[in-house]
This record gives C-alpha cells, sequence and structure tokens, in this order.
C-alpha cells in the first residue's frame, strides 16, 4: 500500500505540555502583541473553571479581553459567523480557545472569516483558505481531538445535516497550551468518546495512503499509550498521571492524523455528525472495527503492527487470525470503555444510509482511505454496524 507520493511534510505549532501549561496564556498573548482577546469558550469548561484560570493569567499582563461562550458541541457554521461578528465588532487582534475540540474548531472557523472576509461555508476541502487568521492560542480541555495541533476544522452545516471538513496549514494555531489538568473534570463518557476519537486518529493515520516514517512514529505511540492508559484512566479519574499520559497520547494522534490525515471512519463519522449531532468520538468508536475489517485486505501488514502496538502477540498467526485478533481487542477496548451501543441504537435508520454514504463519499477524508471505496462499499458497512 505504499503511495506514489513520496513526498512529506510535517506541521505542528509550537506547544506547551504538561502541568501549568495554561498559566502561560497571558505570556504567550502579551508575546504575540495582544491588545484585546476574543476568549472563545463554552459552558461547561467555564462552570468547570479552566476559563476563570485562563482569564486570571491574561489580568496579570493587564490584556483586555472578550469573552464568547456560544459554542455548542459540534460547532455550527451561525456559531462561528456570530464570533466573527463579536471579534470584529470589540476590536480584537487575538483569539484564545478554551475548550474542547468543538470549541477550538469554531476559534479557527472564526480567524479564516475575520481575514478572508467570505462565510464558513466557503472554506470547505483542502487548501481554500487564501489569507492567514490571526493569532490563535490553544488551551485544550478534552484529551482526543487534537484540534490543538491539527491542520483540520470540522464545522457542522445545520442546513444541509452535514459536517465540513475545512484542511489547510491555515488553521494550525500558533501555540498549544496542553495542560492534562483539564482532563480531571471530563465526565467519564466524554473521556471515553475522545480516547477513542484519539485511537481513530493513530489507526487511520498510520493506515493513510498519506502516512509517513515520521508519523508512523507519532501514531504508533499513541496507541500504545492509549492501550495501556485510557481505561485505567476512567477507572481513576483522579488519576493526574494517568491523564497525562491519554493526554499526551492525544498530542502524538494529533500530530500523526494532523500530517497523514484521516480515512473511511472520519468521512462516514462526519457524515453522521451531521444527521445526529452524535458526539464524534462515539460516532468513530462505533464504526472504527467495520472499517478496519473493510480496509484489511489493503493494509494487513500495518494492522497488525498496530495490533502489536496494542499488547497482542501474533506472532505465528494466521493473515486471517490476526486480523480477528485485531478487531476484538479494538471491540474489547470499545466496551471496556462504555461505548457498546450499534448505530440502529443510536437511532439510525436503514433509509438514512444512502445519504449518509452518499455524503461520507464526499468528504475530503475518503481520500486517503488505504482501500479505495465505492458508494456501496461505504453503505454496506453502515448496514453492518447498525
Ligand atoms: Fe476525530
Amino acid at each position: 500500500m505504499e503511495s506514489e507520493l513520496k513526498l512529506r511534510k510535517f506541521v505542528a505549532p509550537e506547544f506547551i505540555f504538561g502541568f501549568g501549561a495554561l498559566k502561560l496564556a497571558g505570556r504567550y498573548a502579551k508575546n504575540l502583541g495582544a491588545s484585546r482577546i476574543l476568549v472563545v469558550t463554552d459552558p461547561g469548561v467555564m462552570a468547570a473553571g479552566w476559563t476563570d484560570q485562563v482569564i486570571g493569567s491574561l489580568t496579570l499582563e493587564a490584556l483586555p479581553y472578550v469573552i464568547y461562550s456560544g459554542v455548542t458541541p459540534n460547532p455550527r457554521a451561525e456559531e462561528v459567523m456570530g464570533g466573527a461578528e463579536l471579534y470584529k465588532n470589540t476590536g480584537c487582534n487575538l483569539i484564545m480557545a478554551v475548550g474542547g475540540g468543538s470549541v477550538i474548531d469554531c476559534a479557527k472557523g472564526i480567524g479564516i472569516v475575520v481575514t478572508n472576509k467570505k462565510h464558513i461555508l466557503e472554506f470547505e476541502g483542502v487548501d481554500q483558505v487564501a489569507i492567514p487568521m490571526p493569532p490563535l492560542i490553544c488551551i485544550p480541555t478534552t484529551g482526543g481531538t487534537s484540534a490543538d495541533v491539527s491542520q483540520f476544522a470540522i464545522i457542522s452545516n445545520t442546513q444541509e445535516k452535514n459536517k465540513i471538513a475545512i484542511i489547510s496549514k491555515a488553521v494550525v494555531p500558533d501555540v498549544s497550551l496542553i495542560d492534562p489538568l483539564t482532563l480531571t473534570t471530563m465526565d467519564n463518557y466524554l473521556a471515553a468518546c475522545t480516547g477513542l476519537d484519539a485511537l481513530t486518529h493513530a489507526v487511520e493515520a498510520y493506515v493513510s495512503i498519506a502516512h509517513s516514517p515520521i508519523t508512523d512514529l507519532h501514531a504508533l505511540a499513541a496507541i500504545r499509550l492509549l492501550s495501556s492508559h485510557l481505561v485505567p484512566s476512567l477507572a481513576e479519574p483522579n488519576n493526574v498521571e494517568l491523564r497525562k499520559q491519554v493526554m499526551l497520547a492525544s498530542l502524538e494522534a494529533g500530530l500523526a492524523f494532523s500530517n497523514a490525515s484521516l480515512g473511511a471512519v472520519h468521512a462516514m463519522a462526519h457524515s453522521l455528525g451531521g444527521l445526529l449531532d452524535l458526539p464524534h468520538g462515539e460516532a468513530n468508536a462505533i464504526l472504527l472495527e467495520h472499517v478496519m475489517s473493510f480496509n484489511f485486505p489493503e493494509a494487513g501488514e500495518r494492522f497488525s503492527q498496530i495490533g502489536e502496538a496494542m499488547g497482542l502477540d501474533l506472532q505465528k498467526r494466521s493473515l486471517s487470525e490476526k486480523k480477528a485478533a485485531i478487531l476484538a481487542e479494538i471491540g474489547r477496548l470499545r466496551n471496556a470503555v462504555g461505548i457498546d451501543k450499534s448505530l440502529g441504537q443510536k437511532g439510525v435508520s436503514r433509509a438514512d444510509i444512502p445519504q449518509l454514504s452518499k455524503k461520507a463519499m464526499n468528504d475530503p477524508c475518503i481520500v486517503t482511505n488505504p482501500r479505495h471505496p465505492v458508494r456501496r462499499d461505504i453503505e454496506v458497512i453502515f448496514e453492518e454496524a447498525l
């Protein structure tokens, strides 16, 4: 499955990883020349106290700010446009995102809208952003989405009941302040969903046709860390060392997928997320085994390496035995974190599948899937996951 493309680039923002990283927000904002900051966040993150901590660090540097907290899970185009209005009307010159993937994606969207003066839905696809955004500092509060290091932003188009993927170097933040302490206030189901989102990032990046030796290193590191630390971190939510390992895994997975791109799981999850407002990680978790099964004939060797990184002993096994063992291990992990519903149980019906599949086939993530699907293949995978 070696791609014919041999040239590879690797892009990542400056990032600080470790306990207390978020306290550096004010200093970084000042260094980047902020005179007024749009702080993008959501009510849950504010209630958990993280927004206040970040604001405290801005206040220490005497930096004025405006809060925009109108972001919902699976951020909508209208929310991006509302944030862009506020940014312009209040004279901001730097954006700071404090929250999970939804908040960070919304902040990225606000950034490209204010400089390019176009509607957010006009940036869909790869490299559609002409003008760089204002400085963006991200403080992630979930371990999984890695929006804080990635070249991706996912925005919901509520009219079309779809999600669009914006993939561009222009949406890579300037700085990411990754503080594992923020994970301690996530509820367990969100932590399970974001953890499996990270696992899906690593798996899809590792088998992507755009993978490279550098993205491989990060993908396998993420898989090893998640296999050994995700379930224990959910059993001991206040164990900050375990949370740190999960946050590190998320970062590793983010570096991998941001540069290798993703595959059919994400293409299908984006399509589902537009229909159902399902947590992104949950959609991935439900689809992952089914897509891996479809992809296995084209990437058996690389899936075996993934299985070994998960701790499986695959020596002296036939390819079909390896496949069964790897899929069983993914299923075991999914059940162990409490994601045990099918798509049907989440409200997807057979009648939705043709439309879901059509949208998934148009998602940019499908391009790097190791096995090239036709629309009927995607329909069958959805049917299997019902
Ligand atoms: Fe994801």
